[in-house]
């Protein structure tokens, strides 16, 4: 059948429930990738050396890197540390105590995309950076209880935005979610701000991310003179979440749930 037939008017994918199998497999190797590395994300450690681990376990366990090669980028994670925004680039540079990072893992497995990225702590954490690790696993959280058929994206975009400005944070709008599957990045965007009602309508069948950026300060960035680092503007500290989901007649399913309950970094045993 043509890939069009399965296509809304605004060039969404509508996967069949079949579908369903692949995605779940591809999204539980990404979630395992990195509850695997949980252990070794401490003060002395290199981010080079943690991508490694990560290169080194989705290859063990049959799948590919979608990063590596994709647009020039050389690398199987992204690894954003404290005020860096996404796209963090890993190096020989070691992590110190207090440090926040975010760790984003995307692999294909038999065909299938799983993206997913969860935040970490080196060492201690302090009140600061735990407030805003809690605002933006929430947010997310938030915008996938509204992920049903019928609802919108706009409601998704609200969801985050209302939360996380009414703790006195805000949302990045430079970077946005996506539509994947047996592509990386596909129709649509997945915005992390809008209002209720408005954007496409969610149907089932369809797959895509969820990825809120929060700041401490400010939403503007900017992107480093590498080409991908992206940072805050005001250098205020800047955290995220993905998940991959699907949406079922009722509501959704997550790819990428955590099988060790580590997606909270402060709350390890959630099933979240
Ligand atoms: N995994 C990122 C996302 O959530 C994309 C990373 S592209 C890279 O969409 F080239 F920077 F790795
Ligand atoms: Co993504
Ligand atoms: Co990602």
């Amino acid at each position: 059948m043509k890939d069009s037939v399965n296509r809304t008017p605004e060039g969404i994918k509508i996967h069949n429930p079949g579908d369903f199998a692949g995605m779940h497999k591809a999204g539980r190797l990404v979630a395992e990738t990195l509850d695997m590395v949980t252990d070794e994300v401490k003060p002395g450690v290199s981010t080079a050396h943690i991508d490694k681990l990560i290169e080194t376990f989705i290859y063990d366990h049959g799948a590919t890197s979608a990063t590596i090669g994709y647009r020039g980028y050389q690398h199987a994670s992204c690894i954003s540390l404290n005020h860096v925004v996404c796209h963090g680039i890993p190096s020989e540079k070691t992590l110190r105590d207090g440090d926040i990072l975010n760790i984003d893992v995307t692999a294909i497995l038999d065909g299938w995309y799983g993206d997913t990225s969860r935040m970490y702590v080196a060492g201690e954490s302090n009140k600061k950076s735990e407030r805003l690790i809690n605002v933006t696993h929430d947010a997310l959280m938030r915008a996938i209880a509204a992920v049903k058929p019928g609802n919108h994206f706009g409601d998704l975009g609200h969801a985050i935005q209302s939360f996380a400005e009414g703790q006195r944070c805000s949302v990045v709008r430079d970077f946005c979610g996506h539509g994947l599957g047996r592509v990386f990045h596909d129709a649509p965007n997945v915005l992390h701000y809008g209002k209720p009602g408005t954007g496409p309508m969610i149907r089932a069948g369809m797959f895509f991310t969820i990825e809120p950026m929060v700041n401490l300060g400010r939403a503007g960035t900017k992107i480093l003179a590498d080409g991908w680092t992206a940072v805050t503007r005001d250098r205020s500290l800047s955290a995220q979440f993905e998940h991959s989901i699907g949406v079922t007649d009722t509501g959704c399913e997550i790819f990428t749930l955590s099988p060790k309950g580590l997606f909270h970094p402060l709350k390890s045993g959630d099933a979240v």
